[in-house]
């Protein structure tokens, strides 16, 4: 990147963060550690063994969900489009979006903005939901309902194959081998290129990867959600399969933007029905944001910075998908992906995090 560009990112996003309570370190930490970074997009991480591996760009993805849904604001569809665009432009090749989001609203957008560069990118989606009168409406991972829903993502998707398609939650009513013998004939086809789970237990992981090489898994993790460490990454390291930590930075939680005086909008944001981001408990976990941001305020690092850098440390086949609306934060994200923990700061960073007692469940 020419150091014009770097300049005028680094104004964008220094007119853009901040945060109520914590200190402004944390928001303006686009400092001089950054400013010797590259953004060349050379360095990759790969996903999955032999021929169902996959090479992403930074070792990052942009999750596109929050453009269109469950984060409140609903950006135009125009600087959205704009902003995938960017993205590639910036050397991301991994976006990530599924039927659900929307629902089908996220597809198309997504479909609408790669357009330019189909090909040159991993497309993902994912499959798994019966949607009525445009809502969410239980688990369908039928393999009748499978080969509907890839048409119809195809279709929003304006592409003729998926490079990675997920079952985004396994269905109980299926069995698994059922679902990896589906999405194996839709390899076959040429319609899927590899295969992924999303919140699959190793039980489900060994049966289906023995059916259909499955690829990644995608679970939610970061420095709050740290369930997959573990049965699940050792499966995962095990079989081969790469490892994709959706909300890796806690849906802003780990940033610093979010207080206990964040007000969401219950029609467009699923944080509100989550017991992490009550007022109470967001107080409660203040002692996990401030050993994030001291440690970043030391390195010229943001929260975000540190959050998904951290994730990446953990193995070399985690591929954090950040979603953003915002060009700055995307370019924030990124920079992570240059900044490496010495063996001993993974170790006394996370005794300080382990020490600290997390509030609130889940989901
Ligand atoms: N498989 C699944 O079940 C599942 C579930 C949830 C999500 N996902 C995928 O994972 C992706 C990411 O997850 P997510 O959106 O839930 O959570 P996330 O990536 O942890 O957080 C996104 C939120 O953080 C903010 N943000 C991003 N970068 C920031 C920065 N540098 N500084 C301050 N704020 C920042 C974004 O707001 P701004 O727009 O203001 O930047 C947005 O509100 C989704 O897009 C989706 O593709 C998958």
């Amino acid at each position: 990147m020419k150091n014009n560009d770097r300049r005028n990112f680094l104004k964008a996003g220094a007119a853009v963060s901040g945060s109520l309570l914590l200190s402004p370190a944390l928001g303006f930490a686009q400092t001089a550690a950054n400013d010797k970074k590259k953004n060349t997009g050379s360095k990759y991480r790969t996903l999955g063994t032999g021929k169902h591996s996959l090479k992403v760009n930074y070792g990052l993805g942009l999750g596109c969900m929050g453009m269109s849904w469950h984060r409140t604001f609903i950006p135009d569809r125009k600087p959205m489009i704009e902003l995938i665009r960017k993205a590639y432009e910036m050397g991301v090749n991994f976006f990530d979006t599924a039927e659900a989001y929307g629902p089908w609203r996220n597809e198309e957008l997504v479909g609408e903005a790669i357009q330019p560069f189909r090909k040159k990118i991993i497309l993902c989606s994912k499959f798994g939901f019966n949607i009525r009168d445009g809502k969410l409406d239980g688990l369908n991972s039928k393999p009748a309902h499978i080969r509907e829903v890839v048409e119809q993502s195809l279709k929003r998707l304006k592409t003729d194959y998926i490079d990675l398609l997920y079952q985004h939650r396994v269905d109980p009513a299926v069995p698994i081998e059922d679902v990896a013998g589906t999405v194996k004939d839709l390899i076959k086809e040429g319609k899927v290129l590899h295969f992924g789970l999303s919140e699959a237990d190793p039980v489900n992981i060994r049966k289906a990867h023995a059916v259909q090489q499955v690829t990644a898994l995608q679970t939610e993790y970061s420095l709050i959600t740290r369930d997959p460490e573990g049965e699940i990454l050792n499966t995962c390291e095990q079989l081969g399969i790469g490892f994709v930590p959706y909300s890796p930075i806690a849906r802003a939680l780990l940033t610093g933007y979010i207080n206990p005086l964040t007000k969401y909008v219950a029609d467009n944001d699923n944080r509100d029905t989550l017991p992490r981001y009550t007022p109470e408990a967001v107080k409660a976990n203040w002692p996990l944001m401030e050993a994030i941001a001291d440690f970043g305020n030391q390195r010229g690092l943001t929260a975000a910075q540190v959050s998904l850098a951290w994730l990446m440390a953990q193995k070399p086949w985690i591929v954090p998908i950040p979603g953003t609306t915002k060009q700055a934060h995307l370019q924030e994200n990124l920079w992570s992906a240059d900044y490496e923990f010495t063996p001993d700061e993974l170790k006394t960073f996370i005794e300080k995090i382990s020490s600290i007692k997390i509030t609130g469940a889940r989901s």
